[in-house]
């Protein structure tokens, strides 16, 4: 090191109450939406490689399908409507991740109930998803224009960027499980395409003009 630097160094060290000068220095760079990126030590609040990295870890963590999931799907049906919102899901979110909507560091698992006899509206997204059946008879997913209605131990597949939308075309409640890739994607998280559907959401007419208009 330079005697120059060696000096700067060392007056800087010297500064009266640098530490108090430095808390306002980060926190003036957070308002303004920046990120001091200068790790001098991975001992102090501001541990900037970590945190540029990523490098929060996933921590072992139960959740329990009847006590903790099951009753709040089914308060969560009564009290959020399809005309409150076009999806009910409850996503497993890792105490080590969040806030980050992460059940591990690649993927999450939402749980999903389908009442009886509703349909959502068709949407797309660059995640890929994977769906199990749980309970039901009605459950169904349609996937590029082709409604597949999936039970008990059943699989359904949505690849990236397919149309797809949810429902149930059963008279008692449908509850699925949903694990997609989502963490590790930055570009287009979903879209929705515009009103006016089929009964299941997804007819070939209405689906062209969804591609054409790249909604
Ligand atoms: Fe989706």
């Amino acid at each position: 090191m330079s005697a120059g630097k060696s000096n700067a160094s060392s007056a800087a060290r010297r500064l009266p109450n640098r530490e108090a000068a430095l808390d306002s220095l980060y926190n003036d760079i957070s308002a303004k939406n920046m990120f001091p990126f200068w790790a001098t030590s991975t001992d102090v609040a501001h541990d900037e490689i970590k945190q540029l990295m990523g490098t929060q870890k996933a921590v072992p963590h139960l959740w329990s399908y009847k006590s903790d999931i099951e009753p709040i799907l089914f308060r969560a049906a009564e009290l959020v409507t399809m005309d409150d919102s076009e999806r009910r899901s409850l996503i497993l979110v890792n105490p080590g991740l969040s806030p980050r909507r992460a059940t591990v560091s690649t993927m999450y698992t939402a749980y999903r109930l389908n009442d009886a006899n509703e349909v959502m509206p068709p949407h797309r997204h660059s995640p890929n998803a994977i769906r199990f059946g749980l309970t039901g008879k009605g459950n169904f997913t349609g996937v590029g224009g082709e409604d597949i209605t999936f039970g008990p131990g059943d699989m359904v597949l949505t690849p990236v960027d397919t149309w797809h939308n949810h429902g149930n075309v059963g008279n008692e409640p449908a509850v699925n499980l949903s694990v997609l890739d989502l963490p590790g994607h930055r570009h287009r998280i979903g879209c929705r395409r515009p009103a006016g559907r089929g009964r299941l959401g997804l007819d070939a007419e209405l689906l062209d003009e969804a591609q054409r208009n790249d909604v």
